[in-house]
């Protein structure tokens, strides 16, 4: 059966991604940690819509439970026919200054898991002929980012990434898609311990001026 994989479903713009997929009659499959959060958002969506969710929990910045889920979808003859790498987080701080653990998980999670997954199930739509990979970049992907400097290379990256592995798909049946969307209200602003935007404010005013 056909499903589209949803990274990071739990919250925010995964969510309202997964919803939306529902309600265009897709089934679903949504990762990402927290268990209770899944259940639900897979029992109202089967409830509204005529659809199967499959729940996986999983932590994405490991390596492991990233083949654990790409096991799992071929052992159980899943088609991933969608593939929306959305799950990831910022962090505000100054780089040097920051904690080591929680940068290097940044880029597991936001560059190396998108990367894995792209990998693995870009080579089965390859095969197939056909299949869309959406890659949540942001607006962060078009500047440098003081104070959140990995976050906005991370995205960055992504944003090239998609870009080019786009072109080299080209006639495959395959697409890449990169979305860059602008500051969102969700769990995110939380997650980053964002205390540094006024700072950052104050840095693209001064930044402004100069390019004036
Ligand atoms: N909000 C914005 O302003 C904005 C702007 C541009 C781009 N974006 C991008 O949009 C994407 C979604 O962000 P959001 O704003 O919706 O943030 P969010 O509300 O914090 O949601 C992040 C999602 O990622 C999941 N996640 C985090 N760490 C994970 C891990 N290790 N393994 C598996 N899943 C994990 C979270 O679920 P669990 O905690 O349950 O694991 C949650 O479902 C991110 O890639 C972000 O960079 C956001």
């Amino acid at each position: 059966m056909a499903y589209t994989l949803v990274t990071g479903a739990s919250g925010g713009i995964g969510m309202e991604l997964a919803k939306e997929f529902a309600r265009n009659g897709h089934n679903l499959i949504i990762a990402a940690r927290t268990s209770d959060k899944l259940e639900m958002l897979k029992t109202d969506l089967e409830k509204k819509h005529n659809i199967e969710v499959e729940v996986f929990v999983a932590d994405l910045s490991c390596e492991e439970e990233r083949n654990r889920l790409y096991s799992y979808t071929q052992s159980h003859n899943m088609e991933v026919e969608i593939l929306v790498n959305n799950a990831g987080f910022g962090d505000s701080n100054a780089f040097l200054d920051a904690a080591w653990e929680r940068q290097r998980n940044m880029v597991e999670l936001n560059n190396l898991a998108l990367m894995h997954l792209t990998y693995l199930y870009g080579n089965e739509m390859k095969k197939r002929g056909c299949g869309k990979i959406l890659n949540l970049s942001s607006v962060a992907a078009f500047s440098a980012g003081p104070y959140m400097s990995i976050y906005y290379a991370s995205k960055g990256f992504v944003l090239s990434f998609s870009e080019a592995i786009h072109e080299e798909l080209k006639g495959s049946g395959v697409t890449v898609t990169a979305l860059c969307p602008g500051p969102t209200a969700t769990g995110f602003e939380k997650n980053a311990e964002m205390k540094n935007t006024k700072t950052t404010r104050k840095f693209a005013r001064k930044l402004a001026r100069k390019l004036n």
